[in-house]
């Protein structure tokens, strides 16, 4: 199949390109760079660009023969969100337009969203299941859900075919050691915790030891990255196979705590890890755990990685080795 990836040079995005190639597909990867890294685009085309001009987009799909959409492209940040809410809705909703109006000006009707936890907000239950209300406390959740809406009329008005998956928090790294998380500046609690490992930065804050969990720190369902680019390909396929639109959640339906985070990256590194405690950090719920059982049941979408040890042992093999050699 002939998929056109947006945001492909990005930290999830390169890991769904590399796993599209091994499932003999063609790849396009579209990226502006902003954030993302050439050097995490290990193969097919790469074309440098955005979602700002639908003629570009439109020659892109047109001459390249796309068959599917992978759309990553967009800002993720969510305190930046709230900081500059114009910017998240011009990049995650005006330049999503962008790219359904040139998929449907090309016939092209089959897009994989990249979507996130955050449209839930605050949980009412956990594990959390897609018919979870969606009230989201920030931004960044908003623009997300604005655009699964979008689809959905989309769908239900011109026939689109969508899967949009409910990401919850990513991490890990390709076992190959060839892409890994390289975010700059970084905010993620799994790259802080081993940068502070291998001395890169001085410190490392627990932020919040007053939560109502177990050791009173945040509790998190991290998801090893070469799952989530799986379950991509999955969607893809069940659109392939006709799959009118589904929303999934992505998780692995266990919590762990920021202290067992670390006390677990102090067991694979063997290195003591000095972590202080600090005030909590505005907008973070104390609990969120996914139900992922809808995919599991429905793509039969299986993890590999689902362990936390082995999640952190692949990152720390990436960032042992350095990230990538360009700057930036
Ligand atoms: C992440 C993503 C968010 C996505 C959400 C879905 C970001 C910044 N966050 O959020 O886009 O919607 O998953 O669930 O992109 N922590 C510390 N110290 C640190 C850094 C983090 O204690 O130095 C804690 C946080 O308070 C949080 C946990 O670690 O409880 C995980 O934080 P983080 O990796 O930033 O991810 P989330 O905020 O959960």
């Amino acid at each position: 199949m002939n998929v056109l990836v947006t945001g492909g040079a990005g930290y999830i995005g390169s890991h769904i390109v590399k796993m599209l190639l091994e499932d003999n597909n063609h790849v396009i990867t579209l990226d502006n760079l902003s954030k993302g890294h050439r050097e995490a685009v290990v193969g097919g085309e790469f074309i440098k660009g955005d979602l700002n001009n639908i003629q570009e987009l439109k020659n892109i799909i047109q001459t390249k023969k796309i068959e599917g959409v992978i759309h990553l492209a967009a800002d993720s940040l969510v305190g930046e969100s709230m900081q500059n809410p114009e910017k998240y809705y011009r990049n995650n909703v005006c330049n999503g337009l962008n790219l359904l109006a040139a998929m449907q000006d090309c016939g092209v009707d089959k897009l994989v969203f990249s979507s996130t936890a955050a449209v839930y907000g605050e949980p009412e239950k956990v594990p959390i299941a897609e018919d979870h209300p969606t009230r989201p406390t920030n931004t960044y959740g908003d623009s997300k859900l604005f655009f699964e809406k979008i689809m959905h009329r989309y769908h239900q008005i011109h026939g689109l075919k969508y899967v949009s998956l409910r990401y919850f928090n990513a991490a890990g790294a390709d076992l190959s050691g060839k892409i890994g998380e390289a975010h700059n500046p970084e905010t993620h609690l799994i790259p802080i915790v081993l940068q502070k490992a291998l001395g890169q930065r001085d410190n490392l804050a627990i932020f919040g030891d007053d939560y109502a969990t177990a050791d009173g720190s945040c509790v998190r369902d991290y998801i090893h990255v070469s799952d989530l680019a799986s379950a991509h390909g999955l969607a893809l396929k069940a659109l392939q196979q006709g799959k009118e639109k589904a929303i999934y959640n992505l998780g692995n339906g266990e919590g762990y705590s920021v202290k067992e985070v670390i006390e677990t990256a102090r067991e694979v590194t063997g290195l003591p890890i000095e972590a202080k405690i600090a005030d909590r950090r505005a907008g973070d719920p104390a609990v969120l755990i996914a139900s992922s059982v809808k995919i599991k049941e429905e793509l039969h979408w299986e993890p590999k990685y689902p362990e936390l040890e082995k999640i952190i042992s692949s990152a720390w093999q990436w960032h042992r080795k350095g990230g990538f050699s360009e700057n930036g």
